[in-house]
């Protein structure tokens, strides 16, 4: 079913304009700018989402500002090519102001830049400040950025602050950046942002849920046999072998865009669909996980590393040869988790969870495996297991797979799929993740975004896993081959369980 026009339409726009605001960009010389941040306020404009909007980069560096960020658009914008008309009021809003994050006179020039900019542009003093830096950046900015008198908590105008992953590197640097932050800014001033939940298909998993009613009393654990959740990726470390070194796929992956899915896939239905009660809901789902205990580790847990293989017919080097990455490299680039909620609805349903670089191909989705029939009336061979899997990406869509009778004299029973695929239904291209969350900024909206105890919690569950490693003395860090689904462990961990994992 293709939906009309004029129903698109309000889906996209849903009186959803914001006022009037300046942007400005810290550590506006790096990718993310221009790959995704100006191409998704060009798109915004370009959709009519924006009334009026300007961009100030901030760097250390001398640019071309505006031009980059033509190129950027260019090349990445959802709404191409780029409409010359549009880009010429557009960019007559954007300006660069070059300073360093530790100086603060460089603040008080910020602050004239954007007051005559105010002015010539008739713009209210509506600011959000991105931070799109290395994170050990963060607590000086905000700092300075409060001295300088920019982020005040009342009017007029509103001063936000955009945060991006990660936050913190464990409970401890979480802790201590949140309460630099809190220092300066109250928490409804502060956006920390993570990208997933602007992903169409991942707010998609609220409206399914919740906005059907024949899921809903399935979903738990006496309907419910296991849930897979797989964040898989066919790319490396993409030249950041240093960063991701640090991190591993459990800091970088995991704590953040994986936790953050399986609480929208596990959460009980919000009072409403409102900021508070959702990351109330959100919260509610980490603190019932049941920690990894030290002896426990070996059971639950599987680390993995790439070696050298093959990709999508492409050879590419292991993890150990990336550049950036010492040859003795202990660090996971796939992990395999079982998890536990310990609550009414979840109890004793196993949640494995994975996510790993250079497997066989790009996916992320959440599938929940039901309980079989009570008796199979057919015959053994005959039981199908139901699986509805929601495919966050690529290929987003829905798909629910369900016995059916061959056709033929006996009763011999096949799976077939029911398919919901967005790309026919709706025929549109959805907008870009940070299209969708640069507009809830603007909006006031932080529904999506992360709240400071979520991210605490979430640090717990995952430094709890670090520790439970290193106190156990498992150092064991299984190889799998560029391009294969994992390590043979990871397939023991299911198996163990009289399961397997799906292959997308
Ligand atoms: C980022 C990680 O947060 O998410 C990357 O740092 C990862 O390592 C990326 O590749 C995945 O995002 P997406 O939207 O491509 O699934």
């Amino acid at each position: 079913m293709t939906l009309p026009p004029n129903l698109l339409r309000a889906g996209l726009t849903q009186e959803r304009i914001p006022e009037p605001c300046t942007v400005i960009i810290f550590g506006a010389s790096g990718d993310l700018t221009k790959r995704k941040l100006v191409p998704a306020l060009y798109s915004l404009a370009r959709d009519r989402m924006l009334s009026r909007c300007a961009i100030v980069g901030f760097a250390r560096r001398e640019l071309p500002f505006v031009q980059l960020m033509r190129e950027g658009v260019d090349e990445f914008a959802r709404r191409r090519p780029v409409h010359e008309d549009l880009w010429g009021t557009f960019s007559s809003r954007i300006s660069y102001q070059q300073g360093r994050f530790d100086v603060p006179e460089d603040y008080r020039k910020l602050r004239v830049h954007l007051e005559e900019l105010e002015k010539a542009h008739n713009l209210p003093p509506n600011r959000i400040f991105y931070l799109s830096t290395p994170p050990s950046n963060f607590g000086e900015i905000v700092k300075n950025l409060g001295d300088a008198g920019l982020v005040p908590k009342d009017g007029p105008g509103y001063a936000r602050v955009i945060i991006e992953k990660p936050f913190g590197v464990d409970v401890e640097s979480a802790k201590k950046l949140n309460v630099e932050l809190l220092r300066v800014l109250d928490e409804h001033q502060i956006y920390r942002i993570d990208h997933y939940l602007g992903k169409e298909t991942v707010q998609n998993m609220l409206v399914f849920r919740f906005g059907n009613a024949i899921f809903e009393p399935l979903w738990n654990n006496r309907f419910v046999d296991h849930v897979q959740i797989t964040g898989a990726e066919a790319l490396g470390v993409e030249g950041r072998g240093n960063y991701f070194e640090e991190a591993g796929i459990l800091r970088d992956m995991v704590q953040n865009h994986l936790l953050q899915v399986l609480c929208l896939a596990a959460m009980e239905p919000p009072a409403a669909f409102d900021a508070d009660s959702v990351r109330d809901e959100k919260l509610k789902v980490l603190r019932s996980l049941r920690p990894v205990a030290d002896e426990d580790v070996k059971l639950h847990v599987v680390r993995g590393q790439y070696t050298a293989g093959s990709v999508l017919a492409k050879r590419v080097p292991g993890y150990r040869e990336e550049p950036g990455v010492p040859a003795d490299s202990t660090t996971e680039t796939y992990v395999a988790l079982e998890m536990f909620l310990d609550n009414w609805r979840w109890q004793g349903v196993p949640f494995f969870l994975r996510s790993a670089k250079r497997m066989p191909k790009r996916v992320t989705e959440v599938a929940i495996h039901f309980k079989q029939t009570p008796i199979s009336l057919f015959g053994a061979a005959a039981v199908v297991p139901n699986v509805l899997a929601l495919r966050i990406q690529p290929d987003e869509g829905i798909s629910l797979v369900v016995g059916s009778k061959v056709p033929g004299q006996s009763m011999a029973v096949a799976p077939v799929g029911m398919e919901f695929r967005y790309a026919s239904s709706f025929g549109v291209e959805p907008p870009e993740a940070y299209e969708r969350l640069l507009l809830d900024c603007m909006l006031g909206d932080s529904t999506l975004f992360t709240r400071g105890d979520w991210v605490m919690e979430s640090w717990r569950y995952i430094s709890r896993i670090h520790e439970s490693g290193d106190a156990s003395g498992d150092t064991a860090l299984p190889a799998y081959e560029a391009g294969t689904w994992g390590p043979a462990e990871a397939e023991a961990l299911l198996h163990r369980n009289g399961k397997t994992w799906r292959k997308p």
